[in-house]
């Protein structure tokens, strides 16, 4: 049985389709109000809960053989990215859990220390480590479904806006590639207490993005280019009457100001390891998209 938190977002609710394939029993956790019944109807244990109460990250564990914590943390990562992973992590080992399989982030050892998200996150890896569980940690960079939303308003207006440096690389992976690879990671004798950056296998351009949706849809591209200074007018603004999400902010920030990319051979290593062809941000997209 595995338990999978964060079983309603992009990469969880990919995670458990696939476990769902293969007819792998799974314990999907969610709140009562998301959007489960996708879940339910391929056979997933659905577990209601909420990250935030211990209690019920204890029952959730009970009889699990292996864990995928793939939640996020909606503004709160002291809450969610931290404390949760926390007790996630103490409840695997006393009920002598097999695997433990974390997401974190590519760039989360980088020291950001405007970026809450990415601190939590290094601090939970560091418990991980220590724990005595087997486990594996996956670094990903930006997921390709990010970028639906924005194809598909491209699609319907031709504009792209970019914020800031148009050159910043990334290696944006399939999110579909990332949930293969996150239940591969508790079989796999390669990833057995392996932290692993993650990428696809393209080192991409920011301003790459809207010539491949330019060819995906045959249109060519309103590029708005916002500099970074205004992102941060903007935020300083929003941290006079709400200095909560300001700091929030900071992780965006991060992102948007940095470069988060996988050399060619972390790429090779993970395709060695893994047997997989990791999939081009294109061909996901056309997959999801069509054109
Ligand atoms: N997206 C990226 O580009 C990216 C890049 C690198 C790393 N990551 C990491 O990858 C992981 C998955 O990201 P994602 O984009 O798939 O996340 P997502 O789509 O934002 O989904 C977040 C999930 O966490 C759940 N959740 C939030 N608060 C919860 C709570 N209090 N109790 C129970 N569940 C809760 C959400 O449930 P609801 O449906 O109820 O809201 C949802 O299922 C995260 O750890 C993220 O930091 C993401």
């Amino acid at each position: 049985m595995f338990l999978v938190t964060g079983a309603t977002g992009s990469l969880g609710r990919r995670i458990v389709r696939q476990l769902r394939e293969q007819e792998t029993p799974v314990r999907a956790f969610v709140r009562l109000f998301s959007r489960y019944e996708e879940l339910e109807h391929r056979g997933a244990e659905i577990f209601i809960g909420d990250l935030r109460q211990d209690r019920d990250i204890e029952k959730a564990c009970q009889g699990v053989e292996y864990i995928i914590s793939a939640h996020g943390s909606n503004g709160d990562p002291q809450a969610l990215d931290y404390r949760a992973n926390i007790a996630l992590i103490d409840q695997a080992k006393a009920n002598n859990v097999k695997h433990f399989v974390f997401i974190s982030v590519l760039g989360v050892d980088r020291g950001y220390e405007d970026a809450p998200v990415f601190k939590a996150k290094r601090e939970v890896e560091k418990y991980l480590v220590a724990s005595g569980l087997n486990y594996t940690i996956l670094r990903p960079s930006g997921f390709a479904n990010n970028l639906l939303p924005l194809a598909e308003r491209f699609r319907e207006t031709g504009i792209y806006l970019l914020i800031g440096d148009p050159k910043n690389r990334s290696s944006i992976i399939s999110t579909d590639d990332l949930a293969k690879i996150a239940i591969a990671s508790v079989s796999v004798e390669g990833a057995k207490n392996q932290i692993l950056p993650v990428g696809g296998p393209d080192v991409l351009k920011r301003e790459d993005i809207p010539r491949i949706f330019s060819r995906l849809f045959n249109k060519e591209p309103i590029v708005i280019n916002v500099p970074l200074f205004l992102f941060d007018g903007l935020r300083s603004a929003i941290g006079l009457f709400n200095p909560q999400t300001q700091r929030s902010l900071g992780t965006l920030r991060t992102l948007l100001a940095n470069e988060f990319f996988c050399t060619p051979q972390e790429i090779a290593h993970l395709e060695s390891i893994y047997n997989i062809k990791l999939e081009s941000l294109e061909s996901f997209l056309r997959r999801y998209l069509g054109g």
